[in-house]
Formats: C-alpha cells, structure tokens, sequence
C-alpha cells in the first residue's frame, strides 16, 4: 500500500497540494445562473484541447492574419504615441496581425511627425493602413488635391486608407471641424479619383442600416465597425468641453449602435444587396473587450472578418513591450478554446 501511495505520488507530485486547494477554494468558487455567457453554445465533447493550428488564419486586406485581430487606429504626434506605435506594429508582425494608424493628418503638409507613424520596417508585410478624417478629405476633394491622400499612403508605405466618419465627435469638440457635403457623396468621389484600397470606420459610435447598406455597395475594401460600447470619442470630447455644453449635448453620447447589432445589420444587408454589394471585408470593432466578444461577433458574421481593439491594446502598449505581448498571448489563448469548444447561438444576442 505504501508503495502504491509513492508511485502516485512520482506520477503526479502536486496531487495533495492540489487537493488542499480544492477543499480550501470550493467555497469560493460559487457561480450564479444568471453569470452564464449566453451568447454561446459550449460543446465540450467534439473537440480535443487546441493545438498551435487551433485558430484558422483568415485572408483579408490582401494579406494573411495569423490570428484574426486588428489594432483599431491611434494616434500619433507625440513621443509616447511613436513607442506605442512601435510596439503594435512590432505585435502585428509577431503574431500575425493588421493594424490601422491614428489620424495622419499633421503628415499632409509636413513630415515633422513621421517618425511617430513610419512603422512599416517593424510591421514587415503584415497589412498597414493609414488613417485621414472625413473633414480633412471632403477639404482635399474640394481643392481637387485627390494626390495628397495617395503621396500620404506611399510616404507610410501603406497599403491603403482608413477615413473615419466622426460627425458627432467633430459637432462636440470643442475645436471640432465641420463639413457640410455628406460623407457618402466625399467617399464616392475619392474612389472615382483614386485607385487604392479604402476602409471607411467610425470612432466609437457605430452607423446604422442606411449608412451600412450604402458602404456594402460601394467597391471599398473593408468597413470598420468603431461601434458603440467601447472608447466614445464624443464622450471624450465632452469631458474636455464647459459644463453647460456638456449637460447640452451630453444625450447625443448614448446614441449609436453595438458591434453585435452591427454584425446583424450586414446579415441582413448581405442578404438584400446580393449582386449589388461590393464590399466583401469587415472589421468588427468598437468595445471588444476581449477575445470571446470577438469570436462571437466573428462567428455570427456572414462576411470576412477580423475584429479589432484600440483601448484593450493602448492600455498594454504603453506600458512597455512585454505587457502587451502577454496580454496578446493570453487572448491568443482563450481565442484558441473559444474555435474549439464555442459556438455563437442565433438569433444573436444583444
Ligand atoms: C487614444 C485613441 C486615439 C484614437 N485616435 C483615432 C484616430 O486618430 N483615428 C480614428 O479613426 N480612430 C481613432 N480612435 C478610435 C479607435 O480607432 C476605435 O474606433 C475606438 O477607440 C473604439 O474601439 P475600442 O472600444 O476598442 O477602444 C482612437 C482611439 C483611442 C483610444
């Protein structure tokens, strides 16, 4: 018996340690019903545990994601925003990602801040996109000066253009721009004058079923969500705004729409464009908090797709390298249990 107690013991030498754990946790380990994620459906039995292929690579921008996760735009302009860059784009080539700049507009006339966004030496041949708002465009479509945007996509060797689409953040900013074409008819003309590779975002707001089914037909490369529920830059705005222009326009922050409720709107826009739709690429964004929001949105989504975080990757890549190459392997992680044993329920939950 002695013997037999030792034997256990060499094959598996933390057993009673183990076992003191479990005694000593039970009790705090309680979960309540009403904590269950519904969003999914768990099927422990149709899978072994993951393997390193456990996340299938996805072919989007013209470029292979490893993993399929996109760092939405930041910013640029001061000397924490070039290591922050330095560190994603060092990420995006590490473990196979995408990633969108901040907006590039101090670059359109002066190459004082490059340094701050020339990170395609780091980023290798993984895919890079500069980034313009919608103000600066419908400006530089007014003056004809279509070449601007192009001379900006070669200076970054970038492989295209994201214009964010921020009406409400430009309406609440204190020093905020102001256009009066729409965007639609601004976006529509950039594609009759350039021939490069466009991803149209918004900031944090999300668009509604008009906006989308308008984008799907456009020859684009990718919409990106930038949905409600996450980073708000009209919030934003109105922290940085006085009190009474806060308390005014303070209810415009809460309009918007999910990242899920999105996911469903291009369902269903797909489903009534047919040969009409000219998009085919998505870019789930806007309050992913982690990998399994992404899976969801991804598993539901009838488009190719990757999902992208701004404020999850800033808060690590500030801090240094090593902080945000943990976080990624963690999420790496769960995102690789989530292909094995998850499945996205439908009707989508909100
Ligand atoms: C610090 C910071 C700067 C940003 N700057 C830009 C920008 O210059 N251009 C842009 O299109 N979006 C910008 N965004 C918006 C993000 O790309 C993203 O759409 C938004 O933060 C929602 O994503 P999240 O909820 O994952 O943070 C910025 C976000 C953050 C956090």
């Amino acid at each position: 018996m002695e013997e037999k107690d030792s034997k256990i013991e060499i094959q598996d030498p933390t057993s009673e340690e183990r076992k003191k754990d479990h005694i000593q946790l039970a009790f705090q380990s309680q979960t309540q019903v009403h904590d269950i994620d519904h969003r999914f459906y768990y099927e422990p039995l149709l899978s072994g545990h993951p393997g390193d292929d456990a996340i299938p690579s996805t072919l989007l921008l013209d470029h292979t994601f490893k993993i399929p996760v996109w760092v939405s735009s930041m910013t640029g302009g001061t000397a924490l925003a070039r290591t922050i860059n330095f560190n994603l784009a060092r990420a995006c080539k590490q473990f196979g990602m995408g990633m969108g700049l901040g907006s590039c507009r101090s670059l359109l006339y002066s190459n004082d801040a490059l340094p701050d966004f020339d990170v395609r030496h780091l980023i290798d041949d993984q895919p890079l996109y500069a980034n313009l708002g919608i103000a600066q465009v419908a400006e530089l479509v007014a003056e004809g000066a279509y070449q601007k945007m192009k001379e900006l996509v070669d200076k970054l060797s970038a492989d295209g253009l994201i214009i964010h689409v921020n009406p409400l953040q430009e309406w609440l900013q204190p020093e905020g721009d102001r256009y009066t074409e729409s965007p639609l008819e601004v976006i529509k003309k950039v594609l009759d004058h350039l021939d490069m590779p466009i991803i149209v975002k918004e900031v944090g707001q999300g668009m509604g079923p008009a906006s989308m089914k308008a984008l799907l037909e456009l020859p684009i490369q990718a919409i990106d969500f930038a949905a409600h529920g996450g980073t708000n830059f009209s919030k934003l705005e109105l922290l940085r705004s006085d009190e009474a222009r806060a308390e005014a326009l303070g209810p415009l922050v809460r309009v918007g729409h999910s990242a899920s409720e999105m996911v469903q709107m291009v369902n269903q826009c797909v489903d009534e464009l047919g040969s009409k739709r000219q998009c085919n690429e998505i870019i789930v964004s806007g309050g992913i908090k982690n990998y399994l929001d992404g899976y969801y949105c991804l598993d539901s989504l009838s488009l190719p797709a990757v999902y992208g975080q701004a404020s999850a990757f800033l808060k690590h890549a500030r801090e240094g390298y090593e902080p945000l190459e943990k976080y990624i392997e963690g999420q790496i992680s769960g995102l690789k249990m989530a292909y094995a044993f998850l499945k996205a329920r439908k009707p989508l939950q909100p």
